[in-house]
């Protein structure tokens, strides 16, 4: 649009003057109630004063961008009111106006950050056109030097002939979280979001807890989680989230856990074979190192010279041989060398022998992180980084199916973890600097906010998407959130969130911790929340001068939660 056609105020348009001026908000008094009434100009439709409607106000420097928030009569009229007497105009209604920005008077769609000054009394409010609203949303979050290249999302509430038309980068930029009560209609924004995404040719990995986006999107690469074809081999792990799974206690257990894993890796490095130093020797059968009664120099010599392959953080060992090289590690220890089988630790390690036994045995668990099996080719880890490498063109959407990965062990939880912390080293080396990423997890609350506190074991958070979220923007790796409980995603995360897209939320917790987490959202629309309807949202964030109350179109690919229904009829 031609910046010079646009002007805001016109006098057909005309509405009031402003009246009172308080920091938080104006007051106009309308002339004539007539004024209030709905117009038809050049085709298109103005409701003139109802609640919610936007007005522009010509100031003596700046303009400013409003939106009506409260209509009333004077006390005095109030008790005369009749259909007739508001036909003739008898009526002075007035009316309070949020000011949401303000502009150069000039050259209308420069908008000042922040509100530094305000109308003054006796400046002329007129009904703002949807053309200008339409403008600036489309800027949000470009240069004054930037094309815009906007994409509808779908259209404002209060005016629907107004379309909603965004930037993506305002949306993604700085991280985006989504979030209303059940049914509000998250995963139905969420997956508008993926096909916009896709539609400006960008890339974008879903985590979908529920296997509800089973829809056909373009370029999509699906891989189901927990059938056993796909896997993320265990060896991908770190040891913490082994330790997660296992939960050793600190005292006892901890120790005998960190010594037999060192020992797997020695046998594994040494490939096996009997350890020697000098005179001495430790034998090591069928890849399990026999501690018992033997002296600790090998061991310690070959361990210090590969201690960096062997202290590297991650769980490539052997895990099959876990349990029987804990019951090993269970001798007495005589500074020199390991003597006779200890009872005592015996004794103490058999639930943690158990649990790994169990860990290992388990089909759900192995058919996600393969505790049975040599690592593959087709690893998650390596269909990742098919999908993200540049080279890559045709795929647009990996989306990671949990439908059936199970809930015990807090596998969802420690796998998805994984893949984060998998995605941040991605980063941190910098592999999305080129060709950007957007993450999108679906009922987050299941996988963020995790750890363990237990009696026994110091809390470990699972916080992979913490550090995505403080570090990852620069490195082009973005994150979208969506949840029904805002509170239950770490607050550090939260406030990393630039943008929300706020649904339906009732609960009073939730609409505080959005509140306390977008400064730019005021009080007056977030009291929008609780009455908004399916897909009605609240959109706000850093890239949004002033936040917009809009309702989503439907995605092409509706998500399928498949709620149970009741049967009402006979
Ligand atoms: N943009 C929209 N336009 C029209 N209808 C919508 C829209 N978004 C959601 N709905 C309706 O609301 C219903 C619930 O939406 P959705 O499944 O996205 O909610 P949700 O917030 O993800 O809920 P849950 O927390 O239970 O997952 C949908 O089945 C659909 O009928
Ligand atoms: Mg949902």
């Amino acid at each position: 649009m031609d910046n010079k056609k646009i002007n805001p105020f016109r006098h057909e348009y005309f509405l009031g003057y402003i009246n009172q001026v308080l920091p938080q908000y104006v007051k106009v008094h309308f002339p004539s109630s007539v004024l209030l009434n709905g117009f038809t100009h050049y085709g298109q439709e103005f409701n003139g004063g109802l609640v919610g409607s936007f007005v522009v106000i010509e100031g003596s420097k700046y303009g400013f961008l409003g939106r009506i928030t409260e209509l009333l009569l004077p006390e005095s009229e109030r008790l005369s009111l009749s259909e007739k007497a508001f036909q003739t105009s008898e009526f002075h209604p007035s009316g309070k106006i949020e000011i949401l920005l303000s502009f150069d008077l000039y050259d209308p769609l420069t908008v000042k950050k922040g509100l530094t000054t305000y109308p003054n009394i006796g400046a002329k409010v007129f009904v703002s056109s949807g053309d200008l609203v339409q403008e600036y949303m489309s800027r949000f979050g470009v240069r004054a030097d930037e094309n815009t290249n906007a994409i509808k999302l779908g259209y404002l509430v209060s005016s629907p002939n107004i379309d909603v038309k965004v930037n993506l980068q305002s949306i993604f930029g700085r991280h985006c979280a989504v979030v209303g009560t059940t049914g509000g209609g998250k995963s139905f924004t969420v997956s508008k979001l993926i096909e916009s995404l896709i539609k400006l040719g960008n890339k974008a990995i879903l985590i979908d807890a529920t296997g509800e986006y089973n829809g056909k999107y373009e370029g999509l690469k699906n891989i189901n989680i927990g059938d056993g074809k796909s896997v993320f081999h265990y060896s991908q792990l770190t040891i913490d989230d082994l330790f997660f799974m296992l939960k050793p206690s600190p005292r006892t257990q901890t120790p005998k856990l960190m010594e037999a894993i060192r020992s797997l890796k020695i046998s594994a490095l040494n490939k096996g074979e009997n350890l020697k130093h000098k005179n001495d020797e430790i034998v090591i059968d069928e890849g399990i190192i026999k501690k018992i009664n033997s002296p600790k120099k090998p061991y310690e010599a070959f361990y210090y010279r590969n201690i960096s392959k062997i202290e590297n953080g991650t769980a490539d060992f052997d895990f099959t041989k876990l349990a029987r090289q804990i019951s090993a590690e269970c001798v007495f220890d005589n500074g020199t060398a390991w003597s006779g089988i200890s009872n005592n630790d015996v004794s103490h390690c058999v639930s943690l022998i158990s649990r790994v036994t169990n860990l290992g045995n388990t089909p759900e668990l192995n058919q996600v992180f393969g505790f049975q099996e040599e690592k593959k080719e087709n690893d998650i880890t390596d269909l990742i980084d098919d999908f993200i490498s540049v080279d890559n063109k045709d795929d647009k959407l990996l989306r990671l199916n949990l439908k059936d990965v199970k809930y015990d062990f807090q596998v969802r939880e420690t796998l998805v973890n994984a893949i984060g912390k998998y995605l941040l080293n991605k980063a941190r080396n910098r592999d999305f600097e080129k060709s950007p990423v957007v993450v999108l997890i679906d009922e987050a609350h299941q996988f963020l906010n995790k750890s363990i506190k237990d009696e026994y074991f110091e809390s470990k958070p699972l916080d992979a998407f913490d550090s995505i979220a403080k570090e990852c923007r620069k490195y082009g790796l973005f994150l979208c959130i969506a949840t029904q409980m805002p509170r239950d995603i770490p607050k550090g995360t939260l406030s990393q969130m630039g943008t929300f897209i706020v649904h339906r939320l009732i609960n009073y917790n939730d609409k505080e911790a959005i509140s306390s987490a977008c400064s730019t959202a005021n009080k007056n629309t977030l009291d929008f929340l609780p009455i908004l309807g399916e897909g009605e949202a609240v959109v706000t964030g850093v890239d949004f001068p002033m936040p917009i109350i809009m309702k989503f179109e439907k995605p092409i690919e509706e998500p399928n939660s498949g709620t149970p229904k009741l049967n009402i009829n006979k």
